[in-house]
């Protein structure tokens, strides 16, 4: 997460900023006892329950969970990037950051002036609209539904049918023909000079969140092709890195806490236009996992709305795993044939698309029901072939249950054995190289060991403890893998003589892990040091002969489907294996 910015220091950051008076400069905090409290800015409350540490430098809400440190508080409630947030509360504390870094954006630097040249383009094409020339423009966009409110809040615009008129325009501002060059605006002539690249089109700007337009988008009046010309990629404009409308659609996103995915600047358009304001466009290509990341700041439920050829295509398949591999929810909406979202909005209301997409199929259902459509689940073959396509999904998972879940599901769908699908689920290769090994039946516990959790807390609160306790456990021990990640680090950062203050781990954790350790510093510890340490080793004791208990038990299902299966090597090898358990326990007491 820290990315480019050396650790030591946001450290030295952290170590000086004052997270209450951050939050306070935000909202009003009110004093309880060793803490502050408010109502929490992540989600509406009445009673406050939200509380902010001083003595840890952290906050934590017990209501919705959000929680962090000052970097992310300033990353949720301004949405900033965080080496923004880095940035800001750098100057605050008064901490140099490297030069020649992460950003390097000056005002007069040669990004901004690209952003400004693009302004002043669409500026133009928006004030083309109004010319007596326009009309066809204009009676186009009437005659496709779009109201003039819209046209001024999209900034859409018109490119009129002249080779040099935008050329003119901005030479006039005495703006360099490289840097329209540059940005995209114009194309080179063989013979030297340039012309417009938009001619005769109407414009969609495309901006970033924070307003600055990156590129454009530009359609033709008829049916003439190409349909669509956008900005080539420039210094400013990556494809595949940002969504179109998402600057307008943000709020509403955050607040409805999905949002829907469509296609084309249409598809986005309308429906915003009528009232569904949390939408975006991926503009014709399968999403990227930068796209994701992106609505991952403000939600993590999407919904993805198909027309019906696209939705049934394993190319959309596939790039639906990508919103898996981010650890975010899916569901897909696929239209009746023939119909876009802007078609459908305008043929059946917006209520009609509303309930769409409150209907919309989770991706196992989905992506199940497309593959059934394609492949004979009747014959052997074709069952195979949709498991394979499935465990594809499946494995995707990160979380473990989830992958046994969705395991058993499948089984039980096409009536095949558990057993063989974990055997392929473990073929199947995954390129971020975690185990894709499922745990069989008999799962691991899903709601967190009090004893891991009490530990976790007691390491958080005295650091002198996670030595002695290292030399006892290993980190995983911790049956459950949030926990284990965060007493790893720990151990980690102690092996390093480093300090172990949850507002520093928090730039080591994902959002999920960053709320369970951020929660248990707030939850009172009423123990004594005296008593600490008897506490310390009963939790030691119970871990280990628990921890025992768990390997008896998954070596008893691997013995019995090695029984299932017949395999006789490895039925003596685990039977073995389960004898010197049993013989290890006994010993011990
Ligand atoms: P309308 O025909 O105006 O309704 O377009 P749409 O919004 O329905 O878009 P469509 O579904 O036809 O295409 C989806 C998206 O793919 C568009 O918004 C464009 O971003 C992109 N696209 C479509 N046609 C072209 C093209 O000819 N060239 C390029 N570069 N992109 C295109
Ligand atoms: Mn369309």
């Amino acid at each position: 997460m820290a990315g480019l910015i050396p650790e030591n220091i946001l450290e030295d950051i952290l170590g000086k900023v004052d997270i209450a008076e951050v939050i306070a400069g935000y909202i009003p905090l009110k004093r309880s006892g060793k803490n502050f409290k408010a109502c929490c800015p992540f989600h509406h409350e009445k009673t406050p329950s939200f509380m902010v540490s001083t003595d840890r430098q952290i906050y934590h809400c017990f209501g919705c969970g959000e929680s962090g440190n000052a970097f992310k508080f300033l990353m949720r409630y301004e949405r900033m990037e965080f080496p923004e947030a880095v940035e800001v509360l750098a100057k605050k504390v008064g901490v140099c950051l490297p030069k020649n870094d992460f950003r390097g954006e000056s005002p007069n630097g040669a990004t901004s002036q690209l952003f400004k040249i693009n302004e002043l383009a669409q500026n133009f094409y928006s004030s083309n609209l109004n010319l007596a020339e326009a009309s066809g423009a204009r009676d186009y966009l009437y005659k496709r539904g779009i109201k003039q409110e819209t046209i001024t809040e999209l900034k859409i615009g018109l490119a009129i049918n002249k080779w040099d008129s935008l050329i003119n325009y901005l030479r006039a501002k005495s703006t360099s023909l490289g840097l329209l060059d540059k940005v995209g605006l114009v194309v080179a002539k063989d013979d030297g000079g340039y012309y417009d690249r938009f001619r005769n089109r109407i414009i969609f700007p495309i901006l970033d969140i924070k307003d600055r337009v990156l590129g454009f988008g530009a359609r033709v009046l008829d049916d003439s092709l190409p349909k669509y010309l956008n900005s080539p990629e420039t210094a400013i404009y990556t494809k595949g890195k940002h969504l179109y409308g998402l600057n307008f659609a943000k709020d509403s996103i955050k607040e409805d806490d999905f949002v829907a995915v469509v296609e084309g600047y249409m598809d986005f358009l309308i429906p915003y236009q009528d009232g569904v304001k949390n939408i975006v466009a991926s503009l014709g290509t399968a999403l990227t996992s930068e796209q994701a990341r992106l609505l991952k700041r403000y939600t993590h439920n999407v919904v993805m709305v198909y027309d019906a050829d696209s939705a049934g295509e394993l190319a959309t398949l596939r790039s639906l795993d990508i919103f898996i591999e981010e650890e975010m929810n899916v569901r897909i909406v696929s239209l009746p044939k023939g119909f876009d979202p802007d078609l459908f909005v305008r043929k059946h209301g917006i209520d009609a698309f509303r309930e769409k997409i409150n209907n919309a199929q989770n991706i196992f259902d989905y992506k199940l029901g497309v593959l059934k459509n394609r492949y004979n689940a009747k014959e052997i073959e074709g069952r195979a072939k949709i498991s394979a396509l499935m465990l594809d999904t499946i494995s995707k998972f990160k979380n473990a249950i989830l992958r046994s879940e969705y395991l058993k599901k499948l089984a039980q769908d096409l009536n095949v054995k558990e057993e063989a699908l974990i055997e392929e689920l473990a073929k199947v290769k995954t390129d971020k190289g975690y185990t894709t090994q499922v745990i069989p039946p008999p799962k691991r516990i899903s709601s967190i060991n009090p004893t891991e959790k009490l530990l976790m807390s007691l390491m958080l609160e005295e650091n002198s403890l996670i030595g002695r306790i290292k030399e006892s456990l290993d980190a995983k021990d911790f049956q459950d893998e949030r926990i284990a990640k965060v007493v790893s680090i720990m151990f980690e950062l102690v092996e390093q003589g480093k300090q172990v203050a949850p507002q520093i781990l928090m730039n080591h954790l994902g959002d999920d892990i960053s709320e369970l350790v951020c929660e248990s510093v707030f939850l009172p510890q009423t123990l004594t040091d005296d008593h600490k340490e008897k506490v310390v080793d009963d939790c030691i004791q119970r871990m280990k002969s628990n921890s025992v208990k768990l390997e008896r038990e998954r070596l008893h299902e691997q013995i019995k489907v090695a029984q299932h299966k017949g395999d006789h090597e490895r039925l003596a090898l685990l039977t073995e294996e389960f004898h010197c358990l049993i013989k290890k326990r006994t010993d011990k007491l």
